[in-house]
């Protein structure tokens, strides 16, 4: 796939891998629709990202709010007749146990990584399968493949992305739209430090994993070949995800080796 030209809509495009994503796709030479809450970020993206202005658009979105999801593609609809790709990756990570984590702040972590990245797939691919194409990549996590503690409703949410689109993509496959779920294993960027709380406090501290994870610029490199093939599943990181054939293959052996892990970091 050439994407030249294509029009690529990217939500979490305000930092870490959207924003490396945006860089990537804009040397592509795709026009963008860059998506998040904060519009000064979102600015300071389009600042960095050298592209004319007729093929960039800023479009806030909050994705709690995803009941606005066909007034946002509208917008999109408005400005580029059309949408070839939609970048599903904003997201929020959790920092809390289960047991102290508030039913809000589950229904609010299941909105923004489930209904939100949902609800703006279904709003899309009516507009993909007017034009007989489109593209819907999504990024779940290592997390969508097993759990961690203080990850339950995140794991929930990235774990539910996989079997709705394993879903999704075999209804919509015929209109010439493919679903692309890319699985990143621990990626440097902001995402333990924007992690929400069990009250829903910000937990604002940045984690080894984190830290030492890939480089969102190459995670970037690996995304956008992935999204040129015809492949329906990616995973990009580092040797942690060797963890997801030895919890299919030693499922025993992989939660005894969790559990002490887990019980270490309590
Ligand atoms: N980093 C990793 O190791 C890793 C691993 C696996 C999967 N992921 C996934 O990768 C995606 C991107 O995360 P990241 O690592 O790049 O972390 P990040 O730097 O914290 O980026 C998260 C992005 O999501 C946006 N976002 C958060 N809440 C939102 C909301 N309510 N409405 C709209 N946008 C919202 C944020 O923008 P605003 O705050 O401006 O809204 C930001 O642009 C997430 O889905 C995450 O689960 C990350």
């Amino acid at each position: 796939m050439n994407l030249s030209d294509k029009v690529v809509w990217i939500t979490g495009a305000s930092s870490g891998i959207g924003e490396a994503i945006a860089y990537k796709l804009a040397k592509e030479g795709c026009k963008l629709i860059i998506s998040a809450r904060r519009v000064d970020e979102l600015n300071r993206v389009k600042s960095n990202l050298n592209i004319n202005e007729e093929n960039i658009l800023i479009l806030p979105i909050d994705l709690e709010e995803h009941n606005n999801a066909n007034k946002w593609t509208q917008k999109v609809v408005d400005k580029f007749n059309r949408i070839d790709i939609l970048i599903n990756n904003g997201g929020i990570s959790q920092e809390s146990f289960a047991l102290n984590t508030t039913s809000e702040v589950e229904q609010k972590i299941m909105d923004i990584n489930y209904f939100g990245n949902i609800a703006l797939s279904k709003a899309v691919v009516p507009i993909m399968k007017k034009q007989k194409s489109g593209k819907i990549a999504v990024i779940t996590s290592i997390i969508g493949k097993f759990g961690l503690p203080r990850l339950s409703t995140y794991a929930a949410s990235k774990h539910a992305l996989y079997g709705f689109y394993d879903s999704f993509r075999l209804e919509i496959k015929e209109d010439g739209i493919s679903v692309l779920l890319v699985c990143p294993g621990f990626i440097n960027t902001n995402v333990t430090l924007n992690a929400i709380t069990g009250d829903g406090s910000t937990f604002k501290k940045n984690s080894p994993a984190q830290e030492n994870g890939m480089k969102t610029d190459v995670l970037a490199n690996i995304f956008v070949k992935a999204i040129k093939s015809n492949r329906n599943h990616k995973y990009i990181g580092g040797k942690e995800l060797l963890s997801i054939p030895f919890k299919i293959f030693l499922p025993s052996l992989f939660y005894n080796i969790m559990l002490k892990m887990s019980k270490n970091k309590k």
